[in-house]
């Protein structure tokens, strides 16, 4: 059994109840339960960290690579909100503490305004997961498994 950190960045603790016409009704606690769930079926673990902070997801990183290296921890599963079209220090952190990172947004940001279209962490990222709703943690895990134990 591994573990894999599930990681989300600002506003993403108001699931449930900000802008459920493009987010959904779920809670982060139900997304949570969601990811233990769909990593308990591949036998796998899931710790779970929500932060408004830059600097707090970038420590988070770079812990999970040192991790990743002493067998600790299979990866991350990571939607960095509104960090996504802004962040090169995201980027480096993923990059710098080669740490395999799946990327994931409930919403079609392509299909939305065109700030977030771009991102600065799919560059870094192992693989991306954009617009299935809060099932898409579930096909991150699933992904972010399937790369990292082959
Ligand atoms: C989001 C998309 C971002 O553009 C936005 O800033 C978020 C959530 C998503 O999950 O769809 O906070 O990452």
């Amino acid at each position: 059994m591994a573990t894999i950190l599930v990681l989300n960045g600002p506003n993403l603790n108001l699931l449930g109840q900000r802008e459920p016409a493009v987010y959904g009704a779920a809670t982060l606690a139900d997304v949570e339960a969601l990811c233990r769930d769909a990593a308990a079926r591949l036998g796998h673990a899931v710790e779970c960290l929500q932060s408004n902070h830059e600097g707090v997801l970038i420590d988070a990183l770079q812990a999970a690579g040192r991790r990743v290296k002493a067998g600790e921890l299979l990866g991350v599963v990571f939607n960095p909100g509104a960090f996504t079209h802004t962040s090169v220090a995201l980027h480096d952190a993923i990059k710098g503490a080669e740490v395999p990172v799946v990327e994931i947004h409930i919403s079609n940001v392509h299909a939305r305004e065109a700030f977030r279209h771009h991102s600065y962490v799919s560059p870094a990222a192992a693989g991306i997961v954009v617009g299935f709703g809060v099932d898409g943690y579930r096909l991150a895990i699933e992904g972010l498994v399937r790369k990292t134990t082959g």
